[in-house]
């Protein structure tokens, strides 16, 4: 099955450059206002694409179990650190264009800074309605073409690409910024039903970052947020979503973890459980399970 190019965050040190030593406090607890107010109250099993080093994890705390899933396995291995060996979260490497679970298996899933780094967008959307049950709830936050900075820069001819016209903007490699109108219409497309829209980061201008206290930014943000509803033009956009076709009643999760996974080449489940890794029975691809972390980038080699 060949899929789009992944941007590779193996070896990274993006959560402590970025993050904890890049001057984003702002950023960060303006998310976290932001998914407060969307993330249901309660929840059984999570999904979380692009999970990182686990940076929005604990914030999950309405959800019984959370699977973090990223194709870096350093990335996993951080989070690992951070968060423990909780039967409450579990790590799986693989690629969002080819997810290692079972259709409707999910009720919840989020995908934060991390749609920005999809070359086919629509296809990566689609294999996250693939394994979410009907009803599911889908957090969603996507860089905006269309933020306020990109359009005045365009109309003042400091940047040829149109914020207006709905095709992605790719302005570094692998890196893409999205029209809110599309996001629409690929969720649309895909049954999802939007809920609520929040526009987030309106104050990602460095004179205000060096002079205001991130807490008080932050606060303010969480104001603004919910004038996403009508007005998109912030950088960062969160959408709340679920799956529509809620008169098909979700089936029942395995219990045993391991049968929640299929083959990511040939969709075959369930894998048989060799213990230290996972067989599939069609294609006789087998996928390892080592140092906490479920890999199904590549197979093993025999
Ligand atoms: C910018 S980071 C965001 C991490 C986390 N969501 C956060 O907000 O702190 C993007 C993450 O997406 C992951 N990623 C990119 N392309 C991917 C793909 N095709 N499949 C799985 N993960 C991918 C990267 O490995 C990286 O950890």
């Amino acid at each position: 099955m060949t899929t789009p190019p992944v941007c590779d965050y193996e070896g990274s040190d993006y959560q402590t450059s970025f993050w904890e030593q890049g001057g984003r406090a702002y950023e960060d607890q303006a998310e976290e206002i932001a998914l407060k107010r969307l993330l249901p109250k309660s929840g059984r099993l999570l999904l979380e694409l692009g999970a990182g080093a686990g940076r929005n994890s604990p914030r999950y705390t309405g959800y019984e179990r959370i699977i973090l899933l990223d194709y870096s396995r350093t990335q996993l291995q951080q989070a690992r650190q951070r968060l423990g060996n909780s039967p409450r979260y579990t790590y799986v490497a693989a690629d969002i264009y080819k997810l290692p679970f079972i259709d409707g298996l999910f009720d919840g899933a989020t995908m934060i800074r991390t749609l920005h780094h999809m070359a086919d967008a629509p296809k990566a959307l689609g294999q996250v309605r693939r394994a979410l049950a009907p009803g599911a709830t889908f957090i969603l936050e996507f860089a905006n073409k269309l933020n306020l900075k990109a359009i005045l820069r365009y109309w003042l001819k400091k940047q040829d690409w149109d914020p207006f016209s709905l095709e992605p903007v790719e302005f570094a490699a692998l890196n893409f910024d999205f029209h809110p109108e599309s996001i629409r219409r690929w969720l649309s497309a895909l049954d999802f039903s939007i809920a609520k829209t929040l526009s987030v980061s309106h104050f990602r201008v460095s004179l205000l970052k060096r002079n205001l206290p991130p807490g008080l930014l932050a606060t303010l943000d969480g104001w603004l947020q919910p004038t996403g509803a009508f007005l998109q033009v912030s950088p960062s956009i969160f959408v709340k979503s679920s799956v529509r076709r809620d008169d098909i009643p979700p089936h029942d999760t395995p219990s045993n973890l391991r049968e929640w996974f299929q083959c990511p080449e040939c969709a075959t489940h369930p894998l048989r459980d060799m213990d230290t890794h996972l067989d599939c029975p069609q294609c006789g691809r087998k996928w390892a399970f080592h140092d906490g972390i479920y890999d199904f980038r590549e197979a093993m080699k025999e």
